[in-house]
């Protein structure tokens, strides 16, 4: 026998028995996504390596360790350099605003995505190298309002999808103008105290020194004393914190001041933030994270423009619903066309057709079987009804069974979808 075909490490399938769960939270970011007045747009989940070079930064783990290349029939080296499965759905979307001039239209924009991304991470726990972020993006406002809104929706997608206990960790990164200052502070810290840290972190010392906050192995105590980039903010990004907290604080919307919450994308000023369900918060394990970007759109040869946006993470959301034991939606009652000749295909096909046209959930036995062997199996798939088709069809009639209380009565085709609850 061929040997069996196993999925990619890091990936995983989304079985039926898994799938209602994910409908819920996909259902609920669509409809959230419709009642914050957010449009959707979707973008190649192939891009230019050099977007995300640009976008995200070349000394980000996403674009130096954790790019997936892609390349045409021919794979010449060439053209895997070119292109690369998205790591994160932003750099695309300010992209595609750049590109159809959508700084045009009457903004803010306020954009949705749902979809897969790819990273070639370690896979474990909840990191896997395909996963599906719901992403929401503003465009074209510069707060403070918006940070706090957009943190009031994530409070509130966690909040319906039935996650309990969800902090926001925030921090504010500050912009071109006191950033430089804040990235020399630790890098003069850091070089004090080289010895102390990791290879990792020495060798982002030199190319990207806030990530070296980022780096979960750090010495705690040289973590604790590390230059706080809240110290270094310029007036501009101070007011534009205090503005954003003072939204949160009057909303009563949980939040943390987390000094490390650098982000691993180099896109990010000011305002930054990142979800977790409150005791869970190792790397792993954000449900969620985003900021603003103010600067992103002019990087991709757009003009100006603030952003800021956030991406949850639906598969780590999905996990912990479901270790919090949230219940997953039951689904409608299911029916079978069944039939007392069991050759009557064309009949149960018919009468599943205007069942189904009644909005009813409906599976056709399709098998030449004795109507008893029918039934049977219709109880075997989960079904509680089953409508027997039989004659009295002439006439506009069929039988309904309930198969749970074994009962069953003649009834008027079109008013079986009544008669079910
Ligand atoms: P991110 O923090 O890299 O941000 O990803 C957002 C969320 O996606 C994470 O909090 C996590 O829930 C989920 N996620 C990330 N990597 C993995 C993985 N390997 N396996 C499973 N889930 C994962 C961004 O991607 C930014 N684009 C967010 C943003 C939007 N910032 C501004 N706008």
């Amino acid at each position: 026998m061929p040997r069996q075909i196993a999925a990619p490490r890091g990936t995983h399938d989304l079985l039926p028995e898994d799938a209602r769960s994910w409908e819920r939270l996909e259902g609920l970011a669509r409809d959230l996504a419709n009642r914050y007045a957010f449009e959707r747009i979707d973008t190649p989940i192939f891009e230019r390596v050099e977007l995300f070079a640009r976008g995200l930064g070349e000394a980000t783990d996403a674009v130096e360790k954790e790019m997936f290349r892609v390349s045409g029939p021919a794979a010449s080296d060439e053209q895997a350099a070119e292109w690369a499965l998205r790591p994160e759905p932003t750099a695309g979307i300010v992209r595609a605003y750049v590109e159809h001039g959508m700084h045009v239209q009457p903004g803010p924009l306020r954009l949705w995505m749902l979809g897969p991304m790819f990273r070639y991470d370690r896979p474990q726990a909840g990191r896997y190298r395909q996963f599906t972020q719901w992403d929401v993006e503003v465009l074209g406002d510069p707060g403070p309002m918006v940070d706090a809104e957009l943190i009031e929706l994530a409070h509130r997608f966690y909040a319906e999808a039935g996650v309990q206990n969800v902090v926001a960790h925030l921090n504010s990164i500050g912009d071109a103008t006191c950033r430089p200052g804040y990235r020399q502070a630790l890098v003069d810290y850091f070089s004090a105290n080289e010895v102390r840290l990791t290879d990792d972190s020495r060798r982002r010392l030199a190319t990207n020194p806030m990530r070296v906050l980022d780096d979960r192995l750090l010495d705690p105590d040289l973590a604790a004393g590390a230059p706080r980039a809240l110290d270094h903010l310029c007036d501009a990004c101070r007011a534009h914190f205090a503005a954003v907290r003072g939204l949160l604080d009057a909303l009563g919307l949980r939040y943390e001041l987390d000094h490390r919450l650098v982000r691993g994308l180099d896109y990010y000023t000011r305002t930054t933030v990142e979800f977790f369900v409150a005791g869970r918060e190792g790397q792993q394990q954000a449900l969620g994270g985003g900021g603003r970007y103010d600067g992103l759109a002019e990087l991709l040869g757009g003009r100006p423009t603030p952003g800021i946006g956030f991406g949850i993470g639906i598969d780590r959301t999905a996990l912990a619903a479901r270790e919090q034991g949230v219940a997953d939606p039951e689904p409608t009652p299911l029916v079978v066309v069944v039939s007392a000749d069991p050759d009557a295909f064309e009949p149960r096909l018919r009468v599943a057709g205007s069942l189904r046209e009644a909005g009813l959930r409906v599976r056709v036995d399709g098998s030449s079987r004795k109507l008893g062997k029918q039934l049977e199996s219709a109880a075997k798939v989960g079904a509680r009804w089953a409508v027997i088709v039989g004659e009295e069809l002439e006439r506009g009639m069929v039988v309904l069974r309930d198969l749970t209380a074994g009962e069953q009565r003649a009834l008027p085709l079109d008013e079986v979808a009544a008669a079910i609850d």
